[in-house]
């Protein structure tokens, strides 16, 4: 267990005998845990992590245990305060932890009854562990998806700012990974805009879904004691609670939303770090990633490379990882609880710790991109106006089909051409004008094929502008 700053066996590394090694709850056996067993079994050295929720979740639950009759109100305040120094002790490295209390659970309740006697014993009254960690986990993950909604708000909006100066930066938008027609570069960020709204309202669902208060409801069946669930929601500032003991204790969908969520917004990030990657390619040259983001090689003096980006590309398998892994674990598990309920926190842990630095670190780097407009307009232009071309024969009452194939006759003639296969030839363009009635010329412009495209949700200046506006509204 190195490294975890959890101590193996009981106080002073001599194994303890069963009444110490866990002892709070080892009565029924006449024999301690086998180490190695101890060991695997433990989900200290990771669940320690939610001490601040187990601590407020066992105020909350003693001060109703104290309104309704079940322990005197000093028994409640000596608990309070204990458990208060108990998670100073945990902030401060202070707290002695120790493998043989199993969970962080376990641990406090150890160490309140070590500070409180009596009083702490009564603590777990009408409680088990598998409410109390199903209370945390809720506790934990409100908060931190307050967070990443938060940091998501952030990067949206310095995509906003970024896109409020490129409504008319002219660039080439792809299928296929081929230039295919005109788009502004503020057109292209605000794709990525809608992805992150969309992001932020399933966290929104997420956050909803796990604002639900569980603990009441015992091992699997709550409780024969008079306890008061509503008061202990009301405390914790829950919008409702479980309805269904068996449900509470065993459901994890929300930690399934939020992974699903975080899943997600990996993808939208690892999607844009790898047209990011692509466009600093010198193949491409759209853009210069600032030194503060970019690595060195070890061996090519001349490397500036994407690490960065690629990492973020590389975290997004991650993130989906840890969705596949917690569905798997619920797959098949019967009702209630089950110790493989005890694989969900790392996961989320993991998801969490991953996600916030990528968010934080992606709302940091777009600001300081420098976009080079010039190349951007260059690959914007040639044939990406092709479907102008045929448009424009279309309004003049030509049947699209044919427009179309008058226009793809023009870009096999050019391609086979010697000069410029990419973009029509100057024969071609006289002879264009002549069949069209006006300067063939004046059609090949990608920022007039920009101002063109007015139809909602495409990339008119006029229309990226409003829409701007329309998301910055909705901050
Ligand atoms: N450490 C456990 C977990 O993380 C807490 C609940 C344990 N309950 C039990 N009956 N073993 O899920």
């Amino acid at each position: 267990m190195s490294g975890t700053g959890v101590r193996r066996g009981g106080p002073k590394g001599k194994r303890a005998p069963a009444s110490l090694s866990g002892g709070l709850i080892r009565g029924r056996f006449a024999r301690a845990r086998l180490p190695e067993v101890e060991a695997f079994t433990a989900s200290l050295p990771f669940d320690r992590r939610l001490y601040r929720q187990d601590v407020r979740g066992s105020i909350a639950h003693a001060r109703m245990l104290a309104r309704v009759g079940l322990i005197s109100g000093a028994e409640q305040r000596a608990m309070a305060a204990a458990l208060c120094a108990i998670e100073d002790e945990i902030a401060k490295g202070r707290f002695v932890f120790r493998l043989a209390d199993e969970d962080i659970h376990m641990a406090i309740e150890r160490r309140l009854i070590e500070k409180t006697g009596a009083a702490g014993q009564k603590l777990h009254t009408g409680r088990s562990r598998n409410d109390q960690v199903a209370l945390d986990l809720r506790l934990y993950l409100r908060e931190e998806l307050g967070e990443i909604i938060e940091l998501l708000r952030a990067l949206r909006l310095c995509l906003l700012r970024l896109a409020q100066q490129h409504v008319e930066t002219v660039m080439p938008g792809y299928t296929h990974l081929q230039r295919a027609q005109p788009v502004s570069l503020a057109h292209h960020l605000l794709a990525y805009v809608e992805m992150f709204d969309r992001d932020r309202q399933r966290f929104a669902q997420a956050l909803e879904r796990t604002d639900v208060m569980p603990l009441g409801a015992g091992a699997l069946a709550a409780t024969t004691l008079p306890i008061n669930r509503r008061m202990v929601a009301r405390e914790l500032g829950f919008r409702a609670l479980c309805q269904n003991s068996l449900d509470a204790v065993s459901d994890r969908d929300f930690a399934l939303d939020f992974l699903y969520a975080a899943a997600l917004t990996g993808v939208h990030l690892s999607r844009m770090a790898e047209e990011l990657i692509l466009w600093s390619s010198s193949e491409f040259g759209f853009v210069a990633l600032p030194d503060e983001f970019s690595t060195g090689s070890s061996m090519m003096p001349q490397k500036k490379n994407p690490d960065l980006l690629e990492l973020f590309r590389a975290k997004s398998g991650r993130l989906a990882g840890n969705l596949v892994a917690l569905l798997t674990v619920l797959k098949g598990l019967p009702l209630a609880y089950n110790s493989d309920l005890q694989e969900d926190k790392e996961r989320v842990f993991d998801a969490v710790d991953t996600l916030k630095p990528m968010l934080r670190l992606a709302a940091r780097l777009w600001p300081r991109l420098a976009f080079d407009r010039r190349a951007l307009a260059s690959a914007a232009g040639g044939w990406t106006v092709a479907t102008d071309l045929a448009e424009h024969l279309v309004r003049r009452g030509t049947p699209l089909r044919r427009a179309h194939e008058i226009v793809a006759r023009m870009v096999r003639e050019a391609a086979s051409g010697a000069k410029a296969p990419e973009a029509p030839m100057p024969e071609q363009l006289r002879r264009w004008s002549q069949a069209l009635g006006i300067d063939a010329r004046r059609l090949l412009s990608p920022a007039r094929s920009l101002r063109a495209r007015k139809v909602l949700g495409g990339p008119a200046p006029a229309l990226v502008r409003r829409r701007i506006g329309e998301l910055l509204r909705r901050q």
